[in-house]
């Protein structure tokens, strides 16, 4: 029994499943203390052993219903053989791009962190595993940096077309891989981060966001035919409807840019979908937050749905919010079952 798979078996609890993206990091005083201990990002994300610790921290603090594997996108641009580091205030640096090759044994790590979580979880938490999406990949890898809009890389995207395919066909291959070992490992669903799909022009959406993610999710149901797999292509709009339609994905991450009315109208029922609380109002707290809540679930009363953001929890946001909001979402009833027991 979890409240977040059944609702990929169309199964409704009276209130939603509910994680959150990030739901391990700054913001959480015992994932302090163990960045205290010195090892740089990267080396955290490869220590089993705290990796494993730092995942089970907000389900231990939270009750939530499902654990991410604490790791990071940008471990596939390090296990390719690129220079990756994660630097104080300026976010991750790429080095130059290498020769690429795929060296699985820097991937072992995080296969060892899902078995150690999975001893760990409780029967009826699952645990979701990732990765990024090859477009958002090859923007980092190409840029070397985060960035606004990433204008170095999508100028080699539509100048040096071939090695742009090329790039995107290695990451393809990475993806497929490391996501298949991270249910082998156990891993009960995925997650695909898109974060910069709304930065890809709409002439070449199939070419770099749609093609190579269906190629990775093709490769997935062959051997995983119905674990739940969700897509979060931040920023696209009214594409969302062929990205949930021709990707093969079962969810769709809605950022907060999103409104659910057209989503109810647009978006396949069969399409599980997730999110969208602007991070902000969790910073913010109190009956702003409150009512949003309440809001997404008046929009989403007639569809299974996962509660979640529309992007990652930021370091600034205070941990009581994040309790009022788990004891908020909580409470919610669906409709009927209300007015059943309210005579
Ligand atoms: O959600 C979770 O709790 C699981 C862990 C997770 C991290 N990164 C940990 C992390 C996940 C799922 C990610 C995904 C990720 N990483 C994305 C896609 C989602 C998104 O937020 O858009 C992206 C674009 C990255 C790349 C990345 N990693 C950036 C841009 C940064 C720096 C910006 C920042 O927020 O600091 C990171 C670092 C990072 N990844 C941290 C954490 C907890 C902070 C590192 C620290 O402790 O210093």
């Amino acid at each position: 029994m979890s409240k977040f798979l059944d609702v990929f078996k169309g199964k409704r609890d009276e209130s939603p499943p509910l994680w959150f993206m990030r739901q391990a990091g700054r913001y959480l005083p015992e994932y302090q203390e163990v960045r205290k201990i010195g090892k740089t990002f990267l080396d955290l994300c490869y220590a089993p052993d705290l990796a494993a610790k730092v995942t089970l921290q907000p389900i231990e603090r939270f009750g939530l219903d499902a654990a991410i594997i604490f790791s990071d996108i940008l471990v596939i641009p390090h296990a390719l053989g690129q220079n990756v580091s994660f630097e104080e205030g300026k976010g991750p640096i790429l080095g130059d791009l290498p020769d690429l090759h795929i060296n699985v044994e820097t991937l072992s790590p995080v296969y060892q962190t899902i078995r150690r979580v999975k001893e760990k979880l409780p029967a009826d938490t699952p645990l979701i595993g990732f990765a990024g999406a090859p477009w958002t990949l090859a923007l980092y890898m190409l840029e070397g940096q985060g960035s606004r809009d990433f204008a170095k890389a999508k100028t080699l995207a539509f100048s040096e077309t071939q090695m742009f395919d090329d790039l995107q066909n290695v990451l393809v291959e990475a993806i497929t891989a490391h996501l298949t070992a991270q249910v082998e490992a156990g891993a009960d669903a995925l997650q695909i981060f898109d974060t910069w799909a709304g930065l890809c022009p709409a002439t070449h959406f199939e070419r770099w966001v749609m093609g190579p993610t269906r190629t990775i999710v093709t490769s997935l149901r062959q051997v995983y035919p119905d674990i739940p797999i969700i897509g979060f292509p931040k920023g696209i709009g009214p594409q969302l409807i062929e990205y949930g339609e021709t990707s093969g994905i079962s969810g769709l991450s809605l950022d907060s840019s999103t409104p659910l009315t057209w989503a109810n109208q647009y978006l396949s029922n069969h399409l599980i979908l997730q999110g969208n609380l602007d991070p902000l109002l969790l910073v913010v707290g109190g009956d702003p937050l409150k009512q949003a809540i309440h809001a997404i679930h008046e929009q989403m009363k007639d569809r299974p749905y996962i509660f979640n953001l529309g992007h990652g929890i930021v370091p600034q946001t205070p941990v009581k919010h994040v309790e009022d909001c788990v004891k908020w979402v909580r409470a919610l009833k669906q409709p009927k079952q209300l007015s059943s027991c309210s005579i």
